[in-house]
């Protein structure tokens, strides 16, 4: 059972700054997925991605002016090395991992059913530096699972089993395993 929101209270489903799945669209329709790590939350409504200007995300999110951050479980991360692989724009790396997709909350663009929650942003605005653009996006709804819901309303990042990428380019994945206040 997924629990699906519109406006910013999708937010809390964000709260771990994990590993990022993002899907957008391309103009043929089909869609693409890319890894990203390099996320921060802005306001209680803004999150900024730093993303290649290269990759096939960055002209989606430009053109179609919207994107959906997935957050993966550890039961998936084997998908990922697929998922950052560049795949033509005419394949869906979606498809290449075995995933499946379920339809947008408010927009066009589909989220990841596998993934523990999936926030919708549309695309605001473009800072570039160097070869990427921090690109800033406002939220408009998204959902979660509705077993892997906190008591505050957010996403209890243990049971989702969120994970985080360090030592890029060959990333160690790491599940938060230790509380050491609070
Ligand atoms: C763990 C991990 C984190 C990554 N984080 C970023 C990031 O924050 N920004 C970025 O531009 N690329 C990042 N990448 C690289 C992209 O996933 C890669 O360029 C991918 O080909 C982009 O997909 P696309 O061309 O389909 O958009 C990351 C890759 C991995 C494996």
């Amino acid at each position: 059972m997924y629990k699906q929101v519109k406006g910013s209270g999708a937010m809390g489903y964000l709260s771990t700054r994990p590993t990022m799945i993002i899907t957008t669209l391309h103009e043929s329709g089909v869609v693409n997925a890319g890894v990203f790590g390099a996320y921060t939350n802005l306001s209680p409504t803004q999150v900024g991605i730093a993303v290649g200007r290269s990759s096939h995300t960055y002209a989606n999110m430009k053109r179609s002016g919207e994107f959906v951050i997935n957050v993966p479980g550890a039961d998936i991360v084997r998908t990922i090395r697929i998922l950052a692989d560049d795949i033509p724009p005419d394949r869906s790396e979606v498809d290449e991992a075995g995933l499946t997709l379920k339809d947008g909350v408010t927009l066009k663009t589909p989220s990841i059913a596998e993934c523990a929650a999936a926030v919708e942003f549309k695309f605001e605005k473009e800072v570039p530096v160097g070869h990427h653009s921090f690109m800033i996006g406002t939220v408009v709804g998204g959902w979660i699972r509705q077993e892997l819901l906190d008591a505050d309303g957010k996403i209890d990042i243990f049971k989702a089993r969120v994970f985080k990428d360090f030592k890029y380019p060959r990333p160690l994945y790491v599940l938060p395993g230790e509380v050491v206040e609070g």
